[in-house]
């Protein structure tokens, strides 16, 4: 389907300057250098809207991008990344303490992609951010990044061993790959179903 517009709205270092758009907002989290800019460029179908690197830590404010695909109109949240132990201790509790502030108390937030480089093991991180997602009832999906890295029977393999790592999140999950253009469309339609709202059934007939 066509991104008929994809535009940075803005870049954040403080909450006062998150903007109100009255559009649903979908948040990208995860570690430092795991592809959260690339997959929202992949998204996007543009090569250079979010910025990306192979230094970790590239993404230090919060960049909110519009995003028109078919009919529907979207915020993508490209987020700071986390881990990245060379950033100093000072600036890190800085984009914390700003991604803290985000996903705490955002009410535009319907969805988060966390994602997951299918090469590494889940850590600690993922498995308790899945979790505070979950209790803030912010629905969610893994995003398995780089699967071009693997060949395909070791893919699989590995996407097994991964499930069986973490509950399954709201959205499930979706293997990707920024770089080869794989599993986008999938990571769209499964943004599209957790931000829907489940269809109020109370006034359909019964029996
Ligand atoms: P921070 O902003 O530091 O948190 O990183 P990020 O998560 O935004 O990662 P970014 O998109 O900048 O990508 C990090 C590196 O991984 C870059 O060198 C990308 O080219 C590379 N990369 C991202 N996605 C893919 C992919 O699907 N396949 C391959 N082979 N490389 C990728
Ligand atoms: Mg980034």
């Amino acid at each position: 389907m066509n991104v008929s517009r994809a535009e940075l709205l803005i870049s954040c270092a403080k909450p006062d300057q998150f903007p109100d758009t009255g559009l649903p907002e979908i948040a990208f989290l995860g570690r430092s250098n795991v592809g959260k800019s690339s997959l929202l460029n992949a998204l996007a179908h543009r090569k250079a809207l979010a910025r990306t690197s192979s230094t970790p830590g590239k993404t230090r404010l919060i960049h909110f991008f519009e995003v028109t695909r078919g009919k529907r109109d979207v915020v993508l949240v490209d987020l700071p990344g986390y881990g990245f132990a060379k950033v100093p201790e000072r600036e890190r509790r800085s984009w914390q303490k700003l991604v803290e502030a985000y996903l705490g108390n955002r009410p535009p937030l319907k969805a988060a992609v966390l994602l997951q480089d299918v090469r590494r093991d889940f850590s600690e991180d993922e498995t308790l951010l899945l979790e505070w997602l979950a209790e803030r009832g912010v629905a969610s999906l893994v995003a398995f990044t780089k699967c071009d890295k693997l060949k395909p029977m070791r893919r699989k393999q590995r996407i097994q061993v991964l499930k069986q790592q973490v509950p399954r999140p709201p959205g499930g999950f979706v293997t990707t790959s920024a770089d080869k253009k794989i599993g986008i469309d999938d990571l769209w339609r499964a943004v599209y179903v957790m931000i829907t709202p489940p269809r109020d059934t109370a006034e359909e007939p019964t029996g």
